[in-house]
């Protein structure tokens, strides 16, 4: 079964083509980071009138590419939510317009569940049940995966999300949106034990997370340096690299503590931050400790994409999922 994946729930357009049988066949993305940073961030509006401008162009790309055509299709798989509203119903419209003329089934995935099952594009995919770290701008959750849709959740943020504790951070760094990549070059310039960050949450018992003391404290520690006059390009490194210790820190102590609890070896980290180089680096070496493994996507697989709601897409609809008639865009919608 050939199933073609949308995804539009914020600032990128990705399409892709998966197959049941071959695995991925094609893949395409369209970023409106470009668009979105004069604002500091991304304007919905825009956001949506940029989807519709690019989801057929980018649908017919992949096709060419995979040297198939519209009518090779055998299901379509979009983001129904989490997300803009907007940007949600540019996909699933699309998505329906384009099942209703094919004659094909249609189905709306869980955005969260595509970037959990994103590791599974890759070679030596992770076998069920294991633990699962989803860190993204929007969550940060610990979860038990026991399957496809058997998902227990084990914590979770109480406030901010790691992701957007890192664009908060960038921002307050004088830093261009979307601030993880670029906290995280900037932290590499960075003078270790300059600064020592809190680790929140870590010195009691649960897996619950808390990312917004820890935004307090970063501006607390920039604005005092700004006072003193010393906000200079080496202090700001030195501070985006305490401010990502201490996240990759935090997060590795409650994966571990997640790991003992559960007694899984397979831990699988999905969502934008997990392309975050010293966090795969902290969980390497926790894993390697306690003789279990660590799984992760490629880089552009971390962040939004087409081929992980295309791969969700594919596993659910092999179960007989489908929509119906319904367009289905759930702006908030807990996995
Ligand atoms: O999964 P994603 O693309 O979109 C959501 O579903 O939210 O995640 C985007 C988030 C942003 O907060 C971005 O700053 C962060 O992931 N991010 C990173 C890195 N790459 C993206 N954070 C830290 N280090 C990175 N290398
Ligand atoms: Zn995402």
């Amino acid at each position: 079964m050939l199933i073609l994946g949308i995804e539009t729930s914020c600032d990128e357009t990705g399409v892709a083509l998966y197959d049941s049988d071959q695995g991925l066949l094609a893949h395409a993305l369209f970023s409106q980071i470009a668009m979105h940073a004069d604002y500091g961030g991304v304007v919905p509006e825009l956001a949506s009138r940029d989807h519709v401008r690019k989801l057929l162009p980018l649908c017919d790309q992949v096709l060419a590419e995979a040297g198939k055509v519209r009518g090779d299709i055998g299901g379509i798989a979009y983001t129904a939510g989490p997300g803009l509203v907007g940007a949600l119903m540019v996909g699933g419209s699309v998505a329906h317009a384009l099942g209703f003329a094919l004659g094909i089934p249609v189905l709306g995935v869980h955005h969260m569940e595509g970037h959990l099952l994103a590791p599974m594009l890759e070679d030596n995919p992770p076998a069920f049940p294991f633990v699962a770290l989803l860190v993204s701008g929007g969550h940060t959750q610990l979860v038990l995966v026991n399957g496809i849709g058997e998902y227990e959740m084990l914590g979770e943020s109480v406030d901010d999300a790691a992701g957007e504790a890192f664009d908060k951070t960038a921002k307050m760094l004088g830093l261009d949106y979307p601030g993880g990549p670029r906290v995280a070059a900037l932290a590499e310039k960075g003078t270790p034990g300059r600064y020592r960050f809190p680790r929140p949450m870590t010195d009691r018992p649960g897996l619950d997370f808390s990312f917004s003391g820890l935004k307090t404290f970063t501006l607390n520690t920039v604005n005092a340096e700004e006072k003193a006059g010393g906000l200079d390009d080496q202090t700001r490194a030195d501070i985006a690299l305490a401010f990502e210790a201490a996240v990759v820190d935090t997060l590795t102590i409650k994966c571990r503590r997640a790991l003992e609890q559960t007694g899984s070896k397979r831990l699988v980290i999905a969502g934008g931050v997990s392309a975050n180089k010293r966090l795969r680096a902290g969980l390497e070496k926790m894993t390697e400790k306690l003789r279990a493994g660590v799984f992760y996507a490629r880089p552009e697989f971390c962040t939004d994409n087409g081929a992980m709601i295309a791969y969700a897409g594919c596993q659910r609809m092999k179960a007989g999922q489908q929509d119906g008639d319904r367009i289905v865009a759930v702006p908030r919608w807990p996995m």
